[in-house]
């Protein structure tokens, strides 16, 4: 039974049992304190603990998920994947212990023939957790299972949670018997590998905090109502039902092992070793393949660091199986055929996906061989200084600096006879893990603070009236003052203010809040953030200005319009510059952020290239073009799927809002979900003008262009300057470029002529300065200075010149001069001066120490400097002195 068939068979069962089918959310989580939705149910936290209520009473889903903690586990167990699917059927407040077994015992049971998944009964064993006699009575009577087949666990197995502060339950986890070839009797309890796990069904019915570990936590209470979440992995479920040994070889996933084989020319199932780095390969190019198609793209930080690990990770395995050379346009592809059945997206958006993945291999295998260099390099100095080991901090700094992976350094290190420090590496890398823990942690606490929004948002979602009106009346219906609920806040104090309604927009989609004030009786209050710090709700904070406001007051929201009409040109323009985007550079320039304020908006974009200045003005053209046309504006509110089906760009998935806003601008020329406010008539964005366009992190581009009035002034401002040039070049406006590259060429020729003449002044200055030689210690020295000079060459040049002329007696030259204020001192000895002990370099470390500078060289020449010009005379003297010492 193929994979996707599974899945159907999967959703069809609940489908025909009252669930709503939904779409898969995002990899990218929608829950901000955690990279990836590693579970189910992520995209549905807000439904389980109650924070936004649930629009269906039951639903299934099949999620995309990417879990890596255990990432060096996989390729070798059978089940440990980093990318994995999990079905799921979801009860808020539905159903509970009763019905979750109940359709799982009969979804697993029935026959194929009947549309079931055709287990046998007595390949099955369960596990509850340790006090659940409820459910162990259940799955006696509900399934019939024998009481020796169901096993009682602690917390460590039967009890889940994120891991985070939220919704969690007992579980009760279904496993299946692969038969005594694959390990020990005595059930899942003695034995998870012979017994895999197929299905956890978790009753989802407290509130947790304090996570301490996964076994040490507090119970906050109960949640407001009971919950069915359950995971059943597709693919072991596949693995077992293809008859095959584990994930690495089902449908989805081994035509990519099976190329992997093919390009190395080396066997699957002959080594072990080789067999883990076929089936890593398999596993992490279908990772990265999610990820990239759920628009991750490869960095250095937080998910896309991931990525770039999946990826660098198979090119490592390939690299040990012997292959050096590209590989990924082929396992990239044979992924792709593999999963465009279930995701179609893989396929149709393959020129984007492919194209990073390609970039990547490429920039790694480079990487691979300037760190190659390196690490020679360190190599090479510590033998030669007879060490037997590199330090931990060259491994860390090749890990760090040029991602070279430590198993690569080790290898090479070893081949060379040398160790790796590698307690300090670890020491280091800890050091780097629990910065980033951190990091995480306070992140997590920001979130974990929402709690005190659950009930404000009960009550309702804040009505959004803005789209239509600039002021709107109200009611308070709750305050938060230090982030606690309050009745009133008084004049001076900063609060947050929950209406019923609210004209008054809040930051999303890269349009910033608005501005404004909230009005009531005896009070009033300057908006200073507007936010939904959860779906559905919005907070404003305020600053109580005059008076003061409480809890149930009527209060009208009053919308800065100058500002809002600024940001509404700012974000239509946004939308202009994409669909011009995509004209001049194809469909691959998709959408990677977007800021839009009063006059000024910024896009980025994934391309690798810089944009040439003829593409700049041609997008720029196409977007003021659109807004002379005066393109139609329409907003509709219609299914997520129908706005796809339209070809609406999106970004990626949200699971919370299956109804979205289209708004076309000239549709379907620029056909976009978006939930911010645009301009009425696209001709009320007056102009736009692109002021930039710079790389954001490796192929991300940015343009930022100002707009409406904002654009004009800036034209304006640049007119003035033309014209302030035009008048004090006496030039004409179009041919100034040509008269200033004129004056530029004139200036750069004048200097030339500067220069020579200085050379030639100093110059003319040897026989004088000859003439000053005098005998120190049997040694002709010339110790003068020049004044001021051009350069420290022009005095090296004349110090040389002067040593020649002096012949082949022994002869010192000490020449000083200052540039621009600061002191330059060369000394330049000949053979018979060094032979009698003379030495520039010391000599010019003498008169730099006294000119409060440094230098020296080598013996024939060497230059030295300082800050105090006027003790070049004292450094002078110095060097006489030093000379008589020398040479005494
Ligand atoms: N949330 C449960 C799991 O991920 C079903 O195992």
């Amino acid at each position: 039974m193929q994979t996707a068939e599974i899945a159907q068979r999967y959703l069809n069962y609940f489908e025909r049992n009252g669930h709503t089918i939904v779409p898969s959310a995002s990899l990218v989580s929608p829950d901000p304190s955690v990279l990836f939705t590693i579970a189910g149910m992520v995209p549905f936290i807000p439904y389980l603990n109650g924070t936004v209520p649930p629009p269906y009473p039951r639903a299934a889903d099949n999620q995309k998920c990417i879990r890596t903690n255990d990432i060096e586990e996989v390729g070798k167990t059978a089940r440990h994947g980093t990318f994995f699917q999990m079905l799921g059927n979801w009860s808020f407040g539905d159903y509970f212990k009763e019905g979750a077994i109940g359709y799982a015992w009969e979804l697993l049971t029935s026959s194929e023939a009947d549309g079931g998944l055709g287990f046998a009964e007595k390949d099955l064993w369960v596990t509850v957790y340790q006090d659940d006699d409820e459910a162990a009575a259940l799955w006696q009577k509900v399934a019939g299972l024998p009481a020796d087949r169901i096993q009682r666990m602690g917390r460590e197995d039967n009890y889940w949670s994120t891991g985070q502060p939220g919704p969690a339950g007992p579980c009760s986890e279904i496993y299946f018997d692969r038969g005594p070839a694959y390990g020990r009797e005595g059930g899942p309890a003695v034995d998870d590998n012979r017994f895999t796990e197929i299905w956890n069904l978790v009753f989802m019915q407290e509130q947790i905090t304090n996570v301490r570990s996964k076994v040490d936590f507090d119970i906050v209470g109960p949640l407001p109502k009971q919950n069915i979440d359950t995971g059943m992995g597709l693919e072991r479920v596949a693995f077992i039902k293809q008859g095959v040994d584990n994930m690495y070889e089902t449908d989805q996933v081994r035509p990519v092992l099976d190329r992997a084989v093919a390009l190395s020319g080396r066997a699957y199932g002959a080594e072990h070793a080789d067999d883990v780095r076929f089936r890593v390969i398999a596993d992490h190019v279908r990772s990265s393949l999610m990820l990239l198609s759920d628009g991750v793209t490869p960095s250095n930080e937080g998910r896309g660091y991931i990525l770039r690990r999946l990826m660098r990770r198979t090119i490592r395995a390939m690299r040990l199986l012997g292959v050096d050379a590209p590989t990924f346009p082929e396992l990239f592809s044979a992924s792709r055929d593999a999963m465009q059945t279930a995701y179609p997206e893989v396929a149709t958006d393959w020129q984007r996906i492919s194209q990073y993945a390609f970039a990547e291999e490429e920039t790694f295998l480079r990487t691979l061989a300037s760190g190659s260099q390196i690490l020679d390099l360190a190599v090479t100095d510590a033998k030669k200084d007879g060490k037997s080991a590199l330090s931990g901090s060259e491994a860390f700094l090749l890990h760090d600096t040029y991602g070279f992976p430590i198993d690569l350094t080790l290898e090479v290190a070893e081949e060379a006879g040398l160790s790796v420090d590698r307690d300090a590496f670890d020491t280091l890398m800890l050091e780097q893990r629990t910065r980033a823990k951190a990091d995480a942690k306070s992140r997590k606490r920001a979130l974990a603070d929402l709690s005190v929004y659950s009930d404000l948002r009960a009550q309702g979602e804040t009505v959004f009236t803005g789209f239509t009106d600039l002021e709107t009346e109200s009611r308070v219906l709750g305050i938060l003052v230090d982030g606690q609920p309050a009745t009133a806040a008084t004049q001076g104090q900063i609060a947050e203010i929950i209406l019923a309604e609210t004209a008054l927009y809040a930051e999303s989609g890269g349009q910033v809040a608005d501005k404004g004030v909230i009005v009531g009786p005896g009070f009033e209050l300057e908006v200073l953030d507007v936010q939904k710090p959860v779906p559905g709700l919005v907070s404003h904070t305020v600053e109580v200005t005059t008076g003061e406001v409480g809890v149930g007051q009527t209060a009208t929201t009053v919308v800065d319009a100058a500002n809002r009409r600024a940001a509404q040109q700012a974000h239509s323009a946004t939308h202009l510059v994409h669909a011009a985007l995509r004209d001049t550079l194809g469909r691959s320039a998709t959408q990677a952020g977007s800021l839009n304020r009063a006059g000024y908006m910024r896009f980025d974009f994934t391309w690798s290239q810089a944009l040439s200045d003829a593409t700049k003005s041609e997008i720029e053209e196409i977007a003021n073009n659109a807004v002379r046309d005066n393109l139609e504006v329409t907003t509709r509110v219609l299914p997520l799927a129908e706005a796809k089906e339209l070809g609406a760009m999106a970004l990626f998935g949200e699971k919370y809002g299956e109804t979205v806003r289209m708004v076309d601008i000239g549709g379907p020329w620029s056909r976009e979900l978006c939930g911010g406010t645009h301009v009425a008539s696209i001709a009320e964005v007056g102009l736009i003008s692109l002021v930039g366009e710079s790389s954001v992190g490796a192929s991300n581009r940015r343009v930022e262009a100002l707009v409406g009035l904002d654009a004009f002034r800036e034209l304006a401002a640049e007119r003035a300057i033309v014209s302030q040039l035009t008048s004090s070049l006496k030039t004409p406006r179009d041919q100034l470029p040509a008269r200033i590259a004129e004056l530029a060429a004139s200036l750069k020729a004048a200097e030339k002529k500067i220069a020579q003449f200085e050379a030639k002044a100093l110059g003319e200055r040897l026989p004088a300065l000859a003439e000053t030689a005098r005998v120190v210690g049997g040694v002709r020295v010339v110790a003068e200075t020049l004044g001021e000079v051009a350069s420290a060459d022009d005095v090296r040049a004349l110090a040389l010149q002067l040593r020649e002329r002096l012949g082949s007696d022994a002869a010192v030259v000490a020449l000083a001069g200052s540039t621009g204020g600061r002191p330059v001192v060369i000394v330049a000895t000949n053979d018979a001066a060094r032979a009698a002990g003379a030495k520039a370099g010391a000599l010019v470390k003498t008169a730099a120490g006294v000119l409060g500078g440094g230098g020296g060289g080598r013996d024939d020449v060497a230059q030295g400097g300082g800050t105090d010009a006027s003790a070049i005379p004292a450094a002078l003297t110095a060097i006489v002195t030093a000379l008589e010492t020398a040479t005494a």
